[in-house]
């Protein structure tokens, strides 16, 4: 139960230690190491003094490397899914989802150090170019920190450590507070494979301390965060000239335009809407539907919620369970509450039973209520009438946000014209925008943050570019 750090290969005692609980629970499920500032610059220097190392190995070692990890993945995935289901309260059948995509990130990413190369450069395109042999390749930077979040303990930690070891870099792992097991378990399964011993460090604590000598550090060459804005735009303001990607959530929404078929966009809504409890980047949080849809789709849509099976997160049926924690809750409560005094009409849920945030459906809610214009990260959803597919458009882009959209449509001139207008990292037609398959490019646009994760993406963000030219006259 009492965890340790990992640091160059070792698992280190430190002084202080917080305990850990389940959300759903509250029963204690570890003691967790609060990382002091030395035990930080220890594993910077770790990470640093592997880098050597690291960059010696071939693309092949790299890629033999994750795919050791695959098959330990692969070997634990029962009990990986339950580290999740305990400490996150994520749902047992969705923990089990996340780690077979743990399995295909860390795939992909093995795949993708096989592929690292560069371009031949056309030099005597120019006219002071000829003779001249040039092509670019691409190096590691050297360390790089990984901050991550709750909502995918195991998934969003691979999005990152993957693709910095297939491109040869070393990493500093810091995971949420809420969610550390799972990175534990990643040091427990690294360290049965053949990466160079620190190359991979682990350090849990609290985020001012822990996260601001990482942040500030001269030796670190990047950091890689997925949470908030306000944490994201912290560590932009102290990482100085380091390379920062930032993956900040949003408040996800979606069109419905007239001749769709309502029974699958209900399906698709509700996991849209409620997978995770809501607590997903992408999740489903604003529908904005054809007005002469409406009461047909809220209909549907609340009785398919009530449907949900909700409880313990470690029973295999559980669809919905508790939010990450008390204090969350009640936030989205508050917010659900006074969207109601804005005007809003509860179709559903904005109550806490037996420890769980009921699926909440909202309608009608001003564009300035809190539950639309923030980040909800709960089991909350708005659904408000447009009258034209081009309002849903505007409806979406008044946001701080852009991380992915939905359209559903029959119209392909409609398809074609809401890709190009909204402002968005990802545009999914005829699905929710909470889809994603961990190879192809996902970040976002305004204060959804800058970067792009998706293994071949992640791996151009996490190497330089050198050129190299051969002067042969
Ligand atoms: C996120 O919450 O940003 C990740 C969503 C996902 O990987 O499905």
């Amino acid at each position: 139960m009492k965890k340790k750090l990992y640091v160059s290969g070792q698992w280190q005692e430190t002084k202080d230690y917080a305990e850990l609980f389940s959300p759903y629970s509250n029963e204690k499920i570890g003691e967790i190491p609060k990382a002091s500032v030395s035990d930080v610059e220890a594993a910077i220097e770790a990470a640093s003094n592997a880098q050597e190392a690291m960059e010696a190995l071939t693309a092949y070692e790299r890629a033999a490397i994750l795919e050791q990890l695959v098959a330990l993945f692969i070997e634990h995935k029962e009990q990986a899914a339950k580290i999740i289901a305990q400490e996150s309260a994520k749902p047992l059948k969705f923990a089990l989802g996340e780690i077979e995509r743990t399995i295909e990130t860390y795939k992909f990413a093995a795949e993708e150090a096989k592929r690292l190369s560069g371009e031949m450069i056309p030099m005597d395109a120019a006219k002071g170019g000829s003779n001249r042999l040039a092509y670019t390749m691409r190096e590691p930077l050297g360390v790089v920190v990984a901050i991550t979040p709750f909502n995918f303990p195991q998934n969003l930690v691979a999005h990152k450590v993957g693709p910095a070891i297939a491109a040869g870099n070393t990493v500093v792992l810091k995971p949420a507070s809420q969610t550390p097991l799972s990175a534990f378990f990643l040091a427990e399964l690294l360290d049965q494979t053949d990466l160079p011993k620190g190359a991979f460090n682990l350090v849990t604590g609290s985020g001012r301390t822990v996260g601001d000598v990482l942040v500030e550090s001269d030796q670190v060459k990047m950091v890689t965060f997925t949470g908030s804005p306000a944490v994201g735009k912290g560590i932009r303001d102290k990482a100085g000239l380091k390379k920062v990607a930032l993956e900040l959530g949003s408040n996800a929404g979606m069109i419905v335009d007239e001749g769709v078929d309502l029974d699958v966009v209900v399906e698709k809504a509700i996991a849209g809407a409620f997978s995770n409890q809501g607590q997903v980047c992408i999740s489903l949080q604003r529908i904005y539907i054809m007005d002469s849809l409406v009461d047909e789709f809220l209909s549907r849509f609340k009785t398919a919620a009530s449907q949900l099976v909700i409880g313990d997160p470690l029973d295999a049926k559980t669809d919905l369970s508790a939010m990450i924690s008390k204090q969350e809750q009640e936030r989205a409560v508050q917010w659900v509450k006074e969207s109601v005094d804005e005007g809003a009409t509860l179709i559903a849920g904005g109550t806490v039973e037996d420890e769980v945030f009921q699926p909440t459906i909202l309608s009608n809610v001003a564009t300035d209520s809190k539950v639309s214009c923030q980040e909800v990260f709960a089991p909350v959803v708005i659904v408000n009438a447009i009258q034209s597919v081009e309002q849903g458009i505007n409806e979406i882009n008044n946001s701080d946000f852009g991380l992915q959209a939905g359209i559903f449509t029959n119209d392909i001139k409609t398809a074609f014209h809401a890709s190009k207008k909204l402002q968005v990292g990802g545009v999914l037609i005829n699905d929710i925008p909470t889809f994603r398959v961990d190879q192809m490019p996902y970040g976002g646009v305004k204060e959804s943050g800058n970067g792009k994760e998706g293994l071949k993406y992640a791996i151009e963000e996490m190497t330089e570019m050198k050129l190299v030219i051969w002067n042969q006259s």
